[in-house]
């Protein structure tokens, strides 16, 4: 009877129209007025807050979208997800336990308290402090040549090429107090591995690459395909690599929230306080949206509720 049942679910996933599916979600959260723009990265403030954009790749690279798919956002902490994938790459997954942690800190994204409170100091490389530490980690001769490595990692996920959304790296420079804090931090318990201000340097310019939805699902849909970018069939990860990226999304994806999230989704996932937000059900699908208005961990609010009603209709639950 339960395999019966589980086998229901198979084929009614594989009846759903994924184009009227990103429709109607589209439609049912278009009215939806919740959260606000982050206001600590001022040009963040500025972004309209109706835009809203879903779009789902599936492993085999067909791809669905609705909504304001034109509209290229910064990727914020989205990138931290995938640019660990860069380190992991160059020096192998336990350098990731080694030099920044995998646990959760069950506590807000730039925190200084998670610091001091847990003796790896970074704590997983989706906060600020591990994301800032994971650069530092990453080898280069010079910090041209890093932000190669970095650009080109995010560049061979998305299957095209990128940009830095100037407005908002400079607005991020001119506010990141916080971030050079951390990094400070982080050098004075020899838990950052390069020079202070370009690490944070080339974080901030990483958090301000521009993207749309279906760049994102894309980005999502490599690594529900174990690595290789359905669209461009080049292997950007190595498939033994990918449960572990995607063991820490779902640690610590959605920060502090991370552990109602999983309970309620069951997706691993990862947010962005530019709006947006991927979440990746291995072996079939990577499910991307954007709305800029943010709860008070960060998470968008309407991409949280759009990639929820999706995955229920979907039955995409890895547990
Ligand atoms: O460093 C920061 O604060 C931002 N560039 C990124 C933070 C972020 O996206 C957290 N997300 N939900």
């Amino acid at each position: 009877f339960i395999s019966l049942l589980a086998l229901s679910s198979q084929v009614q996933a594989a009846d759903v129209d994924l184009q009227k599916l990103v429709n109607d979600v589209h439609k049912q959260f278009l009215s939806h007025k919740e959260g606000n723009n982050p206001t600590y990265i001022p040009a963040l403030a500025a972004v309209d807050s109706d835009l809203f954009a879903i779009s789902i790749v599936t492993a085999e690279g067909k791809k669905y979208s609705a909504g304001d798919i034109n509209h290229v956002f910064s990727m914020q902490s989205i990138g931290k997800a995938f640019n660990l994938a860069a380190l992991i790459n160059q020096q192998g997954a336990q350098a990731v336990v080694d030099n920044i942690g995998v646990n959760a800190t069950g506590l807000p994204f730039s925190s200084i308290m998670a610091i001091e409170l847990n003796e790896e100091r970074s704590v997983n490389p989706l906060v600020n402090a591990g994301a800032i530490a994971t650069v530092s980690l990453i080898k280069a001769k010079n910090a041209d040549k890093k932000w190669k490595i970095i650009e080109s990692n995010l560049e061979n996920f998305a299957g095209s090429e990128l940009t830095v959304l100037k407005d908002i790296y400079k607005s991020e420079t001119d506010t990141n107090v916080k971030n050079q804090s951390i990094a400070r931090l982080l050098s004075n318990y020899g838990r950052l591995y390069d020079d202070i201000d370009e690490s944070v340097d080339l974080y901030t310019r990483m958090c301000s690459v521009g993207i749309n939805t279906e760049q994102l699902a894309i980005m999502g849909a490599t690594y529900a395909n174990a690595g290789i970018n359905p669209m461009t069939k080049k292997e950007v990860v190595q498939a033994e690599a990918v449960p572990k990226l995607l063991a820490v999304m779902a640690t610590s994806g959605l920060y502090d929230d991370s552990g109602l999230w999983l309970y309620k989704v069951g997706l691993p996932a990862k947010s962005g306080v530019g709006g947006g937000i991927i979440a990746v059900m291995p072996g079939k699908y990577g499910i991307a949206a954007f709305s800029p208005p943010v709860d008070a961990a960060g998470n968008s609010v309407r991409a949280q509720l759009a990639i929820e009603a999706i995955a229920k209709k979907l039955n995409a639950n890895i547990f």
